[in-house]
């Protein structure tokens, strides 16, 4: 995919951020992607409050991909502890997925994860129903921990489950 310009997200971008990441992960829209939460969650995935506490973190920020003046990718960066980032929120507009433009992302998601936090290592969190895109992170070099977190039941901020049986595997990487 050409033309792509990566760059960091500010306060203005949280509209069309939101927009971008509900129609990645869920609903209808997201089924035009090759992998969707839609048959797992309903609900939200994000908000407008929860995009401004990621911005206003110094541990957390949101890079943004854009063709022109159209935002058509993101991903979450974290610092979580000495070495180790994380990232998540990873959308890419479904009727632009395929084309590499994800795999670009956690590409830039790990140089800047090296680049502020000195990352030494990288983890993320998928749910295990979802083994298309597990497959997918093991070609990015990821490999399961052994390490589960319960899924946030009864908190809508993150979804309205479609199932009980919902928890999150934790993959890890070396950035070296
Ligand atoms: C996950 C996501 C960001 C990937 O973005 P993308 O632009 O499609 O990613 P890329 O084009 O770089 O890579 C897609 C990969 O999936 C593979 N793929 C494409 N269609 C596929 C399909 N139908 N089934 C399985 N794999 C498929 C491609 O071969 C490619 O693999 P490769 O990099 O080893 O060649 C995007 O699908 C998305 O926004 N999904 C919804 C939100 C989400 O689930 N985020 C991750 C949550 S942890």
């Amino acid at each position: 995919m050409t033309d792509v310009a990566i760059r960091e997200a500010a306060t203005a971008d949280i509209p069309a951020l939101h927009a971008l990441i509900e129609s990645a992960y869920r609903g209808e829209a997201s089924r035009a992607g090759w992998t969707t939460e839609a048959d797992l969650l309903d609900g939200q995935r994000t908000d407008a409050d929860d995009l401004t506490d990621i911005l206003a973190d110094p541990e957390q920020a949101l890079l943004t991909a854009w063709r022109g003046d159209n935002l058509i990718g993101c991903v979450l960066i974290a610092r979580r502890g000495e070495g180790l980032g994380y990232f998540g929120m990873l959308s890419v507009l479904p009727t632009l997925q395929a084309a590499g433009l994800g795999r670009r992302l956690v590409e830039a998601a790990h140089d800047e994860m090296r680049r502020r936090w000195s990352a030494k290592r990288v983890r993320i969190s998928v749910l295990p129903q979802r083994d298309t895109l597990i497959a997918w992170y093991e070609r990015l070099g990821y490999r399961p921990t052994g390490e589960t977190l319960p899924f946030p039941y009864g908190d809508p901020r993150f979804g309205l489950p479609k199932r009980d049986d919902l928890y999150f595997v934790v993959m890890e990487r070396p950035l070296d």
